[in-house]
């Protein structure tokens, strides 16, 4: 029979109308034992992994469920959009469960802390991928807006295309950025460790209980080579100060957790081609996502690194 959780909600964590509501019957223990068990052991069926990824609508995050989704894996995409979230996970497939997850949103994260603790029991890995960058807040919407306008006007492929004016504009030096330290908006930066570094500790901590009833449970906070302490140029400070303590809180949860067989490790996607990276980056998500996916699902790994292009490197 399905759990009563199953019955009032889809796939989607939303209510089922009462008169939709229906019985239907799951493979009991012995079923379980009979025939999926062996399957299992023979490799036929993957050992079926929970994983929990932010930030998972577009980008990076939307690669990870895809690929994920690929091994045979059980995708949870968090989205702060939930509208957002339900197509981006069409995309892959219905099977995706999308959960409302604002990283700098605590309620958020309890409810959908109770959606998943309720339907699956538990959370095998968590991948810390939500993050923002230092640019984009910083334009005006009007004047995105009317450049937006003007640039359609004169170039109407543009429209076509749906090209992302955000990168264009940054790939010609045409967004002011806080280059360094000294000029930068410290509000910005607060906002921007507040989703980046605290958005990820808020959602290790809501979701530990349910990473601790897997056998081996792994945590993943994607990093950036631009939080490395030997290349803070000030380029940029309020993303890179972000990383780096988002690689601090990864060596703290790493030797807090060791003792209860939970790996927590960083890694740098390389420079890639998404809304954040922009145009020019020369790496595709798939090759972003690829580390990501390697180490979470590596039979034996370490705790407290920090990773690139399925390599250890130094902080
Ligand atoms: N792209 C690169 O070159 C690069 C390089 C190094 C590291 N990274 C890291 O890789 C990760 C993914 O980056 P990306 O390039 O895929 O960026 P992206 O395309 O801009 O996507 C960012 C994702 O994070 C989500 N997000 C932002 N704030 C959030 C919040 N408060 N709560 C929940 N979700 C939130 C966004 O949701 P919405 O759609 O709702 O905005 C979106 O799904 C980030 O941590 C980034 O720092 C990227």
């Amino acid at each position: 029979m399905l759990s009563s959780f199953q019955q009032k909600y889809d796939g989607f964590g939303t209510k089922i109308p009462p008169e939709k509501q229906k019985s239907v019957h799951l493979p009991g223990p012995d079923t379980v034992r009979q025939i999926i068990f062996p399957a299992v052991q023979k490799g036929y069926i993957c050992k079926m992994k929970t994983v929990l990824i932010t930030g998972g609508n577009r980008g990076i995050g939307l690669e990870l469920c895809r690929q994920f989704y690929e091994k045979k894996c059980t995708v949870i995409m968090g989205a702060r959009n939930i509208e957002a979230g339900k197509a981006a996970a069409l995309k892959i497939h219905p099977s995706v469960t999308v959960v409302h997850l604002d990283v700098t949103l605590p309620g958020t994260l309890i409810h959908s802390f109770k959606i998943i603790k309720e339907k699956f029991g538990r959370v095998d890995i968590l991948v810390n991928n939500a993050g923002i960058g230092e640019q984009v807040a910083e334009i005006r919407p009007s004047l995105l807006r009317n450049a937006r306008r003007l640039v359609e006007q004169r170039i109407p492929v543009a429209k076509k295309k749906n090209i992302k004016l955000i990168s264009v504009l940054r790939n010609h030096g045409m967004i002011d950025s806080d280059k360094n330290a000294s000029k930068t908006d410290i509000e910005r930066a607060v906002s921007i460790m507040n989703t980046n570094c605290f958005g990820a500790w808020r959602v290790i901590q809501q979701f530990l209980p349910l990473i601790e009833k897997s056998p081996s449970g792994r945590i993943i906070n994607v990093s950036s080579g631009m939080g490395k302490l030997d290349q803070l140029s000030g380029y940029l400070p309020g993303y890179s100060i972000s990383k780096a303590a988002l690689n601090a809180l990864t060596i703290m949860f790493a030797n807090e957790l060791k003792s209860r067989n939970i790996a927590v490790n960083a890694v740098c996607p390389g420079w890639v081609k998404t809304d954040m990276g922009g145009l020019n980056a020369p790496e595709t998500p798939q090759e972003g996502a690829d580390t990501i996916v390697w180490l979470a699902l590596s039979e034996h790994i370490n705790s407290g690194r920090f990773y690139k292009d399925r390599q250890e490197i130094d902080w």
